[in-house]
């Protein structure tokens, strides 16, 4: 790197760090596959903190397929600058705030295809400039995998507060979840939990649940691994049909298995023990772990005790 490249990165690194000290806890979603409910669970996280009385920012980096603004019923927004500098994040509703690549898209249907490193470049951009002020919440929904995505978020916030893992429960997720596990250890970034997403299908007839992936995989694969699960969430069919039409599920007033899961999950978050006594460890003694981040850390460890 050239030396005026290397100020220039400096210099960004400051912006972010600026920016990032601002808000309070940093959750980065992630999920070995595909498919597997990262949106779904960034989406309904963010709504229902906001809904706790949280201010929520939502940063999507999944540039390959930015979902996240057509889920909050925001796809046509445009990103806007008051400044020429900083980007103003889109606001679905009061206490939350938007920020993703769909925004500067002009034809939504135009594949994104670009290098590994132009994609850090990308999501630095959006940590550094985005004009997020103060936020109780930032949740950043990632791709599928722990690739470039992933790498340039734990290398450019110093203090994550965790991550949560998504999977579903067959086997053949349940193998790239554990590589989630393993990667957010090798990282230093504390797990705060697994979620098991499409834990049965609720029949929108019967009201049965079919076991259409297994069960039980989710929390089977915490206990072997020793990392914290969060819950198990159903499939719903009236879920994936608020998701296509961006709309807030919360306030359709009827009653839903799904919502009940995630709202368990998201208090265990918010208030309950998910970002403290639940997390994992084994980022103690990391580079990540050092005196200057713990007046950030909402860990128990015992060096910040002491
Ligand atoms: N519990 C659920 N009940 C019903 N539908 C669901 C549930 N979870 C996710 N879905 C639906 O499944 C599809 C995939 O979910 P989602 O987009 O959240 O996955 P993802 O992991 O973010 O995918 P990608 O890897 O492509 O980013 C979406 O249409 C979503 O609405
Ligand atoms: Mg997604």
């Amino acid at each position: 790197m050239a030396d005026n490249q290397k100020d220039e990165y400096a210099m960004q690194s400051e912006r972010i760090r600026e920016r990032m000290d601002r808000i309070g806890r940093k959750i980065v979603v992630m999920s070995g596959k595909g498919g597997v409910g990262k949106t779904t669970v960034t989406v309904n996280l963010a709504n229902m903190l906001v809904d706790m009385g949280a201010t929520v920012g939502v940063l999507d980096t999944d540039l390959h397929g930015p979902n996240v603004a057509k889920m909050f019923g925001v796809e046509n927004a445009t990103i806007d600058s008051a400044d020429g500098v900083s980007f103003i994040p889109v606001n679905p509703r009061p206490g939350l705030k938007v920020m993703s690549l769909a925004f500067a898209l002009e034809d939504p249907d135009a594949p994104v295809i670009w290098r590994g490193s132009m994609k850090g470049g990308a999501i630095r951009q959006f940590l550094a400039d985005t004009d997020w002020g103060t936020l109780d919440y930032l949740i950043i929904d990632t791709p599928p995998g722990t690739g470039d995505e992933q790498l340039t978020l734990c290398q450019s916030i110093d203090d994550i507060t965790g991550t949560v893992i998504v999977t579903t429960p067959q086997d053949v997720a349940i193998l790239d979840a554990r590589r989630s596990v393993n990667f957010a250890r090798k990282l230093g970034m504390p797990i705060i939990g697994v979620i098991e997403n499409m834990s049965g299908l609720i029949c929108p007839h019967c009201n049965e649940e079919i076991p259409i992936f297994g069960k039980g995989g989710g929390r089977r694969m915490c206990m072997s691994m020793g990392a914290p699960f969060l819950g198990a969430v159903p499939m719903e069919m009236d879920l994936r049909e608020a998701e296509d039409d961006g709309k807030n599920w919360n306030l359709d007033g009827a009653s839903h298995p799904s919502r009940d899961a995630f709202y368990a999950i998201v208090d265990k978050i918010h208030n309950g023990n998910a970002c403290t006594t639940g997390r994992d460890m084994s980022f103690k003694g990391t580079s990540k772990c050092n005196p200057s981040n713990c007046a950030h850390c909402t860990s128990n460890c015992s060096s910040r005790n002491e």
